[in-house]
């Protein structure tokens, strides 16, 4: 009787333990929430067009001081001109040089660096037997080693500050392989790694680090797409998620939630269902 007792009192101990851990799990952001967005100093990296103005606008709006850099001028100058807390500094973030100067001229203006977004990449449609060899290159190149050539930079300077966040755009096609996205998709899944490295690195030294991936947008990278796009969003609502995600202080900000929450279950599946479903729901 007392050993029973014992036993079912030690499983209740274990199971009250489990749920606290759990619980915890549960309640603790993965990064700082940010609650205010006013005063924090923002450099977006490819906020002439697309997802990017979209985020530029909601930050500026909400009163951040935000640097904006892409390599159109003019456009990004269109962007910035009703905002007094907004200034440009266009620049090609495959210019492996251009990056300390660009670093050195946002900190001119902002002092220090409460976040970072990088955001600028190319999309090719490509099927497994259309492959050439100098688009996957460019598109890997601006995409993925450029991510790098801004860390590089960056890092050194938020570990030196001992505060700030850096955020990649990712994408839902960096979970599993999708028809056509032979290049991209494999680009945003080294995102997702890459970050998640990140992550561990430097969450333990102060530093927020964040994965946005956005589901599918209404953007000049999406226009010539042929096929139907589901949860297809507005480049606003895209920035209205990726802002809360912030405000929540998640690590993966992704959206939409009912079709980003699907491909990302999918993309857990064995690999003969997950085969199957892809196929069946891409109709490819
Ligand atoms: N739209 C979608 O459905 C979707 C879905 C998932 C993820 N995403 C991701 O969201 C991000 C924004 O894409 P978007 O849809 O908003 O497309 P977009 O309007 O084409 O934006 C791409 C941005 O990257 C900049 N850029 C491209 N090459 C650059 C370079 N060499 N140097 C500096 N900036 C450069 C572009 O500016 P310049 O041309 O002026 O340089 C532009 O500001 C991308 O990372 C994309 O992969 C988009």
């Amino acid at each position: 009787m007392t050993t029973i007792h014992t036993v079912s009192n030690s499983a209740s101990v274990m199971k009250a333990g489990q749920q606290h851990v759990f619980s915890s799990l549960r309640m603790k952001p993965l990064n700082a929430p940010i609650t205010s967005w006013v005063g924090k100093r923002i450099w977006l990296v490819g906020a002439s067009s697309g997802i990017g103005a979209a985020l530029a606008q909601g930050l500026l709006d909400a009163g951040a001081s935000v640097v904006l850099s892409a390599r159109r001028g003019d456009q990004l100058a269109i962007v910035a001109a009703p905002y007094a807390n907004a200034s440009v500094l266009p620049f090609d973030v495959t210019d492996t040089e251009a990056w300390p100067k660009a670093l050195a001229t946002v900190l001119e203006r902002l002092g220090q660096l409460d976040l970072v977004v990088m955001g600028a990449a190319r999309y090719d449609p490509t099927h497994s037997w259309q492959i050439d060899i100098d688009q996957a290159k460019k598109s890997f190149d601006l995409n993925v080693v450029s991510v790098y050539r801004g860390l590089s930079v960056i890092v050194p300077q938020l570990l030196g500050q001992g505060h700030g966040g850096i955020s990649l755009i990712g994408s839902i096609s960096g979970y599993t392989g999708l028809p056509r996205a032979l290049i991209y998709g494999a680009t945003k899944a080294a995102l997702q790694n890459l970050c998640e490295t990140l992550y561990f690195e430097l969450a333990p030294k102060g530093l927020g680090v964040y994965l946005i991936n956005p589901g599918f947008v209404q953007t000049p990278m999406t226009s010539a797409n042929d096929f139907e796009m589901p949860g297809l969003m507005t480049p606003e609502a895209a920035a209205s998620a990726i802002m809360r995600g912030f405000e929540r202080g998640h690590f993966e900000i992704r959206f939409p939630k009912a079709f980003s929450l699907l491909l990302r279950v999918i993309s857990m599946l064995p690999d003969r269902l997950r085969f199957a479903l892809l196929h069946k729901t891409t109709k490819m």
